[in-house]
């Protein structure tokens, strides 16, 4: 499967937050396809995944910060830079999350930092997003926030709760930020994936091996997943023609979820 190339979201700036690896890789990579301008924000260094969009794409494709999502003066910083770098923002995928790291444990067997940092990342880092980058969508009178969910949280998954847990706050962000956003031009959605073949998901073997025969079974699709099979539906959500479609949970997941 091959990213699509066009014009859909010529003009346009993004922030994909976790967007140096893992399926955020491919976001950055597909909305650079469609024309825009991206910011690769990442924990980890998203400098080799810029140069690679820069090299296919142009100057000014793609630029990266480091940052860390769960803290605040760190996202106001990344957020002051963007709108240095790229003047503004119309596009942000707050995809960056605790996921692949966690070893799949019992509901009594986890620690309280674990939960609380995952918790901290996955909750309170898209929030905080949100709440830097919408004054500038504000202003603009328009904006496409893409929050990513999963389908363990509809599916209520055994052995990673917090995880879990925190994929089931970003339905009730996406829901209640859609109402308090939408007076102002801005769109609020989740992209929900199913079971996804990440490079740094393959990693965690323990869960692979739990998830990936029964998920496949569980589909009308009965195939594995890969990162470019999401990113159509993130294209969508990003491009005018999503335009009346705000505080939905899109899945994408082969039918595993009758959502
Ligand atoms: N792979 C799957 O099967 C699957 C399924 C459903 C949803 N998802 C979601 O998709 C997204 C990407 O998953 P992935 O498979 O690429 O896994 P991943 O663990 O590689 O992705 C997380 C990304 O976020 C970054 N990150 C982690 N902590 C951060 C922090 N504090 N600040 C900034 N960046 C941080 C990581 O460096 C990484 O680039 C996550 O939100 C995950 O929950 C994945």
């Amino acid at each position: 499967m091959t990213i699509s190339t066009g014009t859909r979201l010529a003009g346009k700036t993004a922030i994909v937050t976790g967007g140096a690896k893992g399926i955020g890789r491919h976001y950055s990579e597909a909305l650079a396809a469609q024309g825009a301008r991206v910011m690769i924000a990442d924990i980890a260094d998203g400098k080799e995944a810029a140069a690679e969009i820069v090299k296919a794409h142009g100057a000014g494709s793609a630029v990266s910060a480091t940052f860390d999502v769960g803290d605040e003066a760190s996202v106001k910083g990344l957020v002051a830079e963007t709108i240095k770098q790229l003047g503004k923002i119309d596009i942000l995928v707050n995809n960056a999350a605790v996921y692949s790291t966690l070893k799949p444990r019992n509901f009594d067997e986890w620690d309280t930092a674990t939960w609380d940092n995952v918790m901290g990342v996955n909750v309170r880092g898209p929030w905080l997003m949100v709440r830097h980058v919408a004054p500038h969508m504000k202003a603009q009178g328009s904006g496409k926030i893409i929050n990513i969910g999963s389908g363990t949280f509809y599916k209520g998954v055994p052995r990673m709760l917090p995880y879990v847990v925190s994929k089931g706050a970003i339905i009730a962000l996406t829901r209640s930020l859609s109402r308090e956003l939408g007076a102002f031009g801005i769109a609020v959605n989740t992209l929900s994936p199913g079971f996804i073949l990440s490079d740094t998901g393959l990693v965690n073997s323990q869960h692979v091996e739990e998830e990936r025969i029964p998920v496949r079974n569980s589909r009308a699709f009965k195939r594995d997943a890969y990162p470019e099979d999401l990113l159509g539906a993130l294209i969508f959500l990003c491009s005018g023609d999503s335009d009346f479609v705000t505080g939905q949970s899109l899945m994408v997941d082969g039918g595993s979820v009758n959502n």
